[in-house]
């Protein structure tokens, strides 16, 4: 049966929804840093997720006020807003099955998502030992970025507090993979809504491979050039066309709906989810990355299969090992600062 785009992400349209006796429809969804530009609209998003029964929505500024207006939704899931007051972190964590966090500051133009390092570091490292502390079997969503080196931060962390599950933690790419869709049908009049393009590696510049040739793009020379340069470097024109205001928010939020909502279906049973996320990875261990973006299998639990990059050509053998080099950098600078 063909589904509409809200559909696939889990999402309320008008059209009837088959009843299903092993569904669960009762996932809590934790928002750390929900006041924000990312927070908002991901929380809106969430709210119209029929498998979310409860929403959390958290921030050290606003995630009561955001609460109280996507509390008018008029969707059945309960919606909540915390401050760090009273032990807010605490009660918004209290039985999330998922944890999605976007707390951070974002980019201003001519940053790159290294330059918020010094700032994001502490942020993630606080807020995953207060999510191990008290939501110790929480999938987590890590937004902020560097996601190449937040999410080692985070691993690092769970480590801290004896609660690391690698089948729990994942990096949110999906924006990369939604521009290289996007991007790749407006070069080639293709249809964005089906094109499907893996993008390996990590979530920063160079780290970013679009594997355009499973995709079934057959572009050369400048065009192909032209537009994996534009997936790499797509949230540069979001940053400069913003101006001093932020970076991708609302492409975002329609990114971190879309993961949220491939992990709660694949933890509700449904089989063959997959999304391409940073995640632990066995697939280049050997040259010391211990993390990797590629094309994962969602299950009851979290990672199911990791799948190997796959057949590349000659030129996407050439991203991938600069990203390589890149993306290990980045991981140890994160684990370096837990350890
Ligand atoms: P924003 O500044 O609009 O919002 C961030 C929110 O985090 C603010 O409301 C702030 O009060 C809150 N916050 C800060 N410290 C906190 C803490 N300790 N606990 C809870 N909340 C806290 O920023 P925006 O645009 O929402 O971006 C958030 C992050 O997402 C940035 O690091 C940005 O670089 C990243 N991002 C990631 C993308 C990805 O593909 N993974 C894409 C775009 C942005």
């Amino acid at each position: 049966m063909h589904k509409t785009v809200l559909q696939r992400m889990g999402m309320k349209t008008c059209m009837p929804r088959p009843f299903s006796t092993s569904s669960r429809l009762n996932y809590k969804v934790a928002v750390l840093g929900a006041g924000g530009g990312i927070g908002q609209p991901l929380s809106m998003l969430l709210k119209t997720n029929t498998k979310v029964s409860e929403l959390a929505l958290f921030d050290i500024k606003g995630g009561p006020g955001v609460a109280a207006d996507i509390g008018h939704i008029n969707t059945s899931s309960k919606v909540n807003g915390f401050s760090p007051d009273d032990k807010g972190l605490e009660k918004a964590l209290k039985g999330a099955d998922l944890v999605v966090i976007p707390a951070g500051v974002p980019r201003k133009p001519g940053m790159t998502r290294d330059d918020l390092f010094k700032t994001n570091a502490s942020i993630v490292r606080d807020l995953a030992f207060a999510a191990g502390e008290t939501a110790p079997n929480a999938k987590y969503l890590v937004v902020t970025n560097p996601v190449n080196s937040t999410v080692p931060i985070f691993k690092k962390a769970l480590a801290r507090v004896g609660v690391h599950q690698p089948k729990h933690l994942f990096g949110v790419t999906t924006l990369d993979s939604v521009r290289a869709s996007r991007f790749a049908s407006q070069a080639t009049n293709g249809v964005a809504e089906t094109l499907r393009i893996p993008v390996v590696g990590g979530h920063s510049g160079a780290t970013i491979v679009p594997l355009l040739s499973q995709g079934g793009v057959e572009l050369t020379g400048a065009d192909r050039d032209n537009l994996v340069h534009r997936i790499q470097f797509g949230g540069d024109e979001v940053v400069k066309a913003k101006a001093g205001a932020g970076s991708a928010t609302l492409s975002m939020a329609y990114a971190g709906a879309r993961m949220a909502s491939s992990v709660i279906r694949a933890l509700d049973g449904e089989s063959g989810v997959e999304e391409c996320t940073f995640v632990e990875s066995p697939l280049f261990k050997d040259q010391g990355i211990d993390y990797f973006s590629s094309r994962v299998t969602l299950g009851k639990d979290g990672v199911e299969t990791i799948h190997p990059v796959g057949p590349i050509n000659e030129y996407e053998e050439g991203l991938l090992k600069v990203a390589l080099a890149d993306l290990k950098k980045s991981i140890e600078k994160g684990e370096h600062f837990v350890a």
